[in-house]
């Protein structure tokens, strides 16, 4: 069986299954000067299952599209069939991310952990193109919601540990559950950076929110650390219907310090990125081209925009995302939320319409409180990326408001 369904992202619901860090360059701001946001640099310590895969390994742009097609072809291996042999890999990460307390009252000690998904980093949550219409963040702390982002391990300025046998999904879960513990136990402040004006994080609520391949990492909290979670907002993506249309190939990968040496010189070989604006308008915008006006369109701005702010993938992130138990979460008792783009390529093959299967998603979330599916009109799988995503934004959390989160 072909990989190709693992980066449509979706594979797993079926299944029901289940290096040492480079040190980060120091701290650059990345919260815009504005005073609810300081970075914090969080050292996560975990231990996580892992594997040796047998894939193509990644030392030049020729390689990245080896890689994809090998991952695609027809006669490929499968996943477990891939493994070579499982490996346990424990260490301390470096993991940046942006704590912003909202200041108006209500839900300030309520905070969303925000995972982005593969080829992007922790930018796609705070975009700078008009933050009212695409920023999460600023809808965010405009709703009331205290809101931590962070760059998953391998991005940004998180520690790039070895991309075929570190960087692991499994791992990334259990740095979500890391950052998550540091949250709930009050600690995030010990490691905002000097200087820092904040001085109260207490929360008592955490919602996980996630895109795309970070909302798998996110339902691993949910399926496997079901207690530890009080809500989830899952964009860009779905237990109920598995694509054929995303592929690895359809990223047109190339070695990322190849692609741009002064942007992501910093990457080992085997990081990707995808080449051009042409390859993420494929796989993150909507599938219909809808001007400009309107819910759901999107600018040649929006698109280049996109593409200023992508963002490398390890060679072994997406297969190892099958190890994830996305199926049954049978401790999880909050709500929980999809967010599905109307038009989107990876995830739903071009439309998301008639994909969701309910009589399914309560035998997955037995416990759950709210089971709820909301799509964002004329958008693709880039959601903040497309005219007006403050309105599915306003969607999540107006939802969250009616579940007391
Ligand atoms: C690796 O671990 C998985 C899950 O525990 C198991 O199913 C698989 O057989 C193991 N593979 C090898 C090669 O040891
Ligand atoms: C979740 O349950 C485990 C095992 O019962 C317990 O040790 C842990 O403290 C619980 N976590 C939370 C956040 O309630
Ligand atoms: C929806 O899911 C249920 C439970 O798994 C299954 O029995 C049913 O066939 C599914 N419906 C469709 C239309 O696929
Ligand atoms: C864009 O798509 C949305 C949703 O399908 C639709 O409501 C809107 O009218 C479209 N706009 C244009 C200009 O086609």
């Amino acid at each position: 069986m072909a990989v190709a369904a693992v980066v449509a992202l979706t594979v797993l619901w079926s299944k029901h299954t289940k290096g040492s860090a480079v040190p980060t360059s120091s701290l650059t701001s990345a919260h815009h000067g504005d005073p609810r946001c300081v970075d914090v640099m969080l050292p996560v310590s975990v231990t996580s299952q892992n594997a040796v895969y047998d894939i193509v390994q990644i030392d030049t742009s020729i390689d990245a599209i080896a890689y994809a097609l090998d991952m695609d072809s027809r006669s490929a291996p499968s996943i477990e069939e891939r493994i070579l042999r499982n490996i346990t890999v424990s260490d301390t990460y470096n993991i940046a991310a942006k704590l912003c307390i909202s200041r108006n009252g209500g839900k300030k000690n309520h905070l969303q952990i925000a995972t982005h998904g593969g080829v992007f980093d922790s930018r796609y949550w705070d975009a700078r193109i008009n933050p009212e219409e695409h920023s999460w963040v600023h809808n965010a702390l405009a709703a009331g919601y205290s809101i931590l982002t962070y760059d998953r391990l391998g991005n940004g300025n998180s520690d790039k540990p070895d991309p075929y046998q570190v960087n692991q999904i499994p791992l990334a879960l259990e740095i979500l559950r890391g950052i998550t513990k540091i949250a709930r136990e009050g600690h995030l402040m010990k490691y905002a950076s000097p200087g820092s004006k904040q001085s109260k994080a207490q929360f008592d609520r955490i919602i996980h929110v996630g895109h795309s391949l970070g909302s798998a990492i996110s339902l691993g909290m949910v399926t496997t650390y079901g207690n530890e979670s009080d809500g989830a907002v899952l964009t860009g993506w779905t237990t109920t219907y598995q694509s054929t249309g995303g592929k690895t190939t359809t990223f047109d990968l190339q070695l990322a310090s190849e692609n741009d040496p002064k942007l992501f010189g910093d990457f080992p070989n085997g990081y990707a990125v995808p080449s051009t604006a042409s390859a993420i308008q494929t796989g993150f915008f909507s599938t219909r081209r809808n001007h400009t006006v309107g819910i759901g369109g999107f600018t040649p701005e929006l698109l280049e925009y996109g593409n200023s702010i992508k963002s490398p993938i390890g060679a072994a992130e997406l297969l190892s995302a099958t190890r994830l138990n996305l199926g049954l979460a049978p401790d999880f008792s909050g709500p929980i939320q999809f967010v599905l783009a109307e038009y989107d390529w990876l995830v739903c093959d071009g439309d998301c319409k008639g994909t969701t299967n309910m009589t399914l998603l309560e035998q997955l979330y037995p416990k759950a409180t709210d089971i709820n599916v909301y799509t964002q009109p004329g958008t693709g799988h880039g959601l903040p990326l497309h005219r007006g995503a403050n309105i599915g934004f306003k969607a999540s959390f107006d939802w969250l408001d009616r579940n007391g989160l």
